[in-house]
């Protein structure tokens, strides 16, 4: 069965694989990027991967509209659970579990979490995804480069999702040197030109990733996908 990645802007992405759609980061309401409206997403599971609004986003609204379930770190669904979400499921740093759609655990993230009204957002994350077909994706979420991203190569990435906008995580230097150490078979780049702060060339990085790291890139526009095991 194939795996179908598509990005919606900015940072936010839905995974279709074997009917289960999973929702991350959602972010529509106020993306610039955004093509869509957060009305018309649909979702079984929503993963959050830190506090900051470009990425709780309209998490709340699509929660409670569809009833996913909400993954993300303990503070962050407690903030969740305070504004009625109430199909929820918390998990930390270095923690996975099991879900119907495969495994999720919760990777290292050097950033911040806080939320939106100023609630403590405890640390930031990205996530592990090892689906039930075999398709392991890796999102970083908003991070700096970390050496840590290295044990990341023992798990056979098939499609790592990789913030390159700098400024406020990642720029693209450092984003191939995360390629280089979690070796995917291919990057999908997020976090970038959505504001003036993040305008980077994906371009440039892409010829780099093909040409320095021998990793396969694709930019994707909003409501483009890319699509796995086809
Ligand atoms: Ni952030
Ligand atoms: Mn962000």
């Amino acid at each position: 069965m194939p795996v179908t990645i598509t990005f919606h802007g900015h940072s936010t992405f839905s995974i279709d694989s074997d009917g289960v759609k999973i929702l991350i980061d959602p972010f529509f309401t106020d993306n610039p990027q955004a093509k869509i409206s957060a009305d018309d997403v649909e979702a079984d599971f929503i993963l959050v991967s830190h506090g900051h609004g470009d990425h709780v986003g309209d998490t709340v609204a699509i929660a409670k509209r569809t009833g996913a379930l909400v993954i993300a770190n303990f503070e962050v669904i407690g903030w969740l659970g305070a504004q009625g979400v109430e199909n929820i499921h918390p998990l930390h740093i270095g923690g996975g579990n099991q879900f119907p759609f495969g495994r999720c655990k919760m990777t290292i993230a050097h950033h911040g979490s806080g939320l939106p009204d100023g609630a403590y957002g405890g640390n930031p994350g990205g996530f592990l995804l090892k689906l039930n077909n075999g398709v392991t994706i890796y999102y970083a979420g908003d991070t700096a480069l970390t050496y840590d991203m290295k044990w990341l190569a023992d798990d056979n990435v098939d499609v790592a999702i990789l913030p390159i906008g700098d400024n406020f995580t990642m720029g693209p230097d450092d984003a191939l040197k995360a390629v280089e150490l979690i070796r995917p078979a291919t990057v999908l780049p997020c976090h970038y030109g959505t504001w003036p702060y993040i305008e980077v060339d994906p371009q440039a990085f892409k010829d780099r990733c093909i040409s320095e790291a021998e990793t396969g890139c694709v930019l994707l526009g909003a409501e483009e996908s890319y699509i796995l095991g086809q």
